[in-house]
């Protein structure tokens, strides 16, 4: 059976860095996001006995690095299945990949689905959202739709992500300014792995349980000015991390902090605007509805900025009919 499922990437606001257990990509605490409706990966599936080996097309490439990956994350579809049937497996991403716009969290989520689908299994959200968590750590959290919280866990059956409020909770967006489309130097993966060895670590994990109930107050109150300090504060406490750690991680490029600058300036003009950044050189500025062509036009006049891509909230993943192959 052939299955297709689109998979929506998700902006972190408490961001996933660093894990306490390595296999299974349990983290080292709870993280909250919102999935993003216009960067997204769609992914067919399908088992088939007269294959060899897996047979894996990425954006319309044969050798990508993430290969490896795929192959076992179709392995633990196929210990559910209890099958060794090979799959093809087609993905495209509406975005480029690597460059910290989470292509790994659509990318992992996409397979998840259509890859359970295409095995014929029923999983719950709850198992689907653990499945993809396994691939890649943000992945599990681009399974429930709208604002959605990964709870931490200490086994793998209790580190899922699930639902806090429908996409239609909140009507803000993320206005992703894209600033570089290259492959980042260290995956984030790598960096997952340094993070504890930042002075700073420890002192974050103290105050993240009290930075989560917060966040999730200010969303559920839609309190956006109280909820746009704390996730610009969370994101530059992630890049505190990053500078800190050894080796450093230094993903921030001139243009960002143009970005990061032009943001603050115009928070003094009045406009309601905030900035977080995943590992890589993007901004995301979060921000109300009715300001993002005044913040748009301002933002493209920035050298160095090369697109903007608007998201509002969005669904997860889903099963579509439209197959790849
Ligand atoms: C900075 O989910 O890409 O975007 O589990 O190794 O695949 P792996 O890591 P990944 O890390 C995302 C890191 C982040 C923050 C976040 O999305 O929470």
């Amino acid at each position: 059976m052939k299955a297709t499922a689109k998979a929506h990437s998700n902006i972190a606001f408490i961001k996933y860095w660093g894990r306490k257990e390595e296999i299974l990509r349990l983290p080292s605490n709870g993280s909250i996001s919102m999935n993003l409706s216009n960067l997204f990966t769609t992914t067919t599936v399908e088992f088939n006995p007269s294959l060899h080996n897996d047979d894996i097309l990425v954006n319309g490439e044969r050798n990508n690095e993430i290969n490896s990956r795929i192959t076992k994350h179709l392995d633990r579809i196929r210990v559910l299945l209890q099958k060794k049937t090979y799959a093809q497996v087609v993905s495209q991403n509406s975005f480029a990949a690597s460059a910290g716009m989470a292509s790994s969290a659509s990318g992992f989520a996409a397979l998840t689905v259509a890859g359970v689908a295409a095995a014929g299994l029923q999983l719950s959200e709850k198992e689907l959202s653990i499945l993809a968590r396994q691939g890649s750590g943000s992945a599990c959290r681009s399974i429930p739709d709208g604002f959605v919280e990964w709870v931490d866990g200490n086994t793998s059956d209790d580190s899922y992500a699930h639902k806090l409020f429908d996409q239609s909770h909140w009507d803000i967006c993320d206005i992703v300014t894209v600033i570089s489309k290259e492959k980042k130097d260290v995956s984030t993966s790598m960096g997952q792995q340094t993070a504890s060895s930042s002075i700073f670590f420890q002192t974050r994990l103290n105050n993240i349980v009290q930075k989560i109930h917060t966040c999730k107050e200010l969303m559920k109150t839609r309190n956006f000015d109280e909820f746009g300090k704390l996730i610009e504060m969370e994101a530059l406490e992630l890049h505190t991390i990053m500078f800190t750690s050894w080796p450093s991680l230094i993903y921030l490029e001139p243009a960002s902090l143009g970005v990061m600058k032009a943001v603050k300036r115009l928070r003094e003009e009045g406009i309601s605007a905030y900035f977080t950044i995943d590992a890589g050189p993007n901004i995301h500025i979060i921000c109300l509805q009715k300001d993002i062509d005044h913040i748009e036009k301002r933002i493209k006049t920035i050298p160095g900025v090369l697109e903007t891509i608007i998201n509002n909230a969005s669904r997860g993943s889903y099963l579509i009919d439209n197959h790849l192959f």
